[in-house]
């Protein structure tokens, strides 16, 4: 593995927003847990829980979720951001508003921007979700690490044709997350990752991000 090759895998990879329903095998699924629990983490703890659906677990836990979603106010573990000031509001408008061209929803469209966040909750039709957790003992660090573990996740994924999305949307419901893994109280629900094969030819795939010139990110200290 060289750095090109590298570089090639992170600038394919991308978040998929409308999967086809083929299956990836259980073995597939375990090699790409395997190659991301080498993320590093502070003390090697390794906090990362994943609750991963195949098959009709995955249908099952999509439509209890929409169910949740459509019915109860979104409750997360972890509280998401108050808000996005500045580049970062500019940011996440410029990939929202891509989403939307995509997909064909306009400025003012609100049932159309409903419709499209809801998606989140069907999982964008994935085949498989695996949901993140961390114990709350270890805090923001747990969450850090697990972030390390959610990008080699995507990346291994990535490595082996599957496309993937990492979602705070369906971490926003924590306690029906809880319940319906039996995920331990001591442990926080930081996001979900649905992956399997990209519909590629899904209009919601048919944009890309792009990224800050280092300099925008970058402080030298040279000398
Ligand atoms: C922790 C995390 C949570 C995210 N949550 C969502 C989400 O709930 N819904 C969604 O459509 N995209 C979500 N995304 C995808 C981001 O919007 C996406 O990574 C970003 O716009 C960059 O685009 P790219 O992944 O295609 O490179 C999330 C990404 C991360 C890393």
């Amino acid at each position: 593995m060289d750095l090109q090759a590298l570089d090639a895998l992170m600038a394919e990879r991308h978040s998929c927003r409308a999967f086809a329903p083929t299956e990836i095998p259980k073995a597939t699924i375990a090699q790409v847990l395997a190659t991301a629990r080498r993320a590093p983490s502070w003390c090697n703890a390794q906090p990362w829980r994943v609750d991963v659906t195949r098959g009709a677990a995955t249908d099952r836990f999509r439509a209890a979720l929409i169910e949740q979603a459509q019915s109860t106010a979104p409750k997360p573990d972890l509280p998401f951001p108050g808000s996005y000031s500045g580049v970062f509001q500019d940011r996440r408008r410029a990939c929202g508003w891509a989403l939307y061209e995509a997909v064909g929803v306009t400025k003012g469209d609100r049932a159309g921007s409903a419709r499209e966040m809801m998606r989140n909750f069907a999982l964008f039709d994935a085949p498989h979700c695996a949901v993140i957790s961390s114990p709350a003992e270890l805090g923001a660090y747990g969450a850090m690490d697990c972030g390390g573990f959610v990008t080699a996740f995507c990346l291994a994924a990535q490595a082996l044709g599957i496309a993937t999305i990492p979602q705070a949307a369906v971490a926003s419901h924590g306690p029906f997350l809880h319940r319906y893994f039996d995920i331990p109280q001591d442990f926080l629900v930081l996001c979900a990752i649905s992956f399997g094969y990209s519909d590629t030819a899904h209009p919601a795939n048919g944009f890309r991000t792009d990224r800050a010139e280092l300099d925008a990110f970058t402080q030298w200290h040279d000398g």
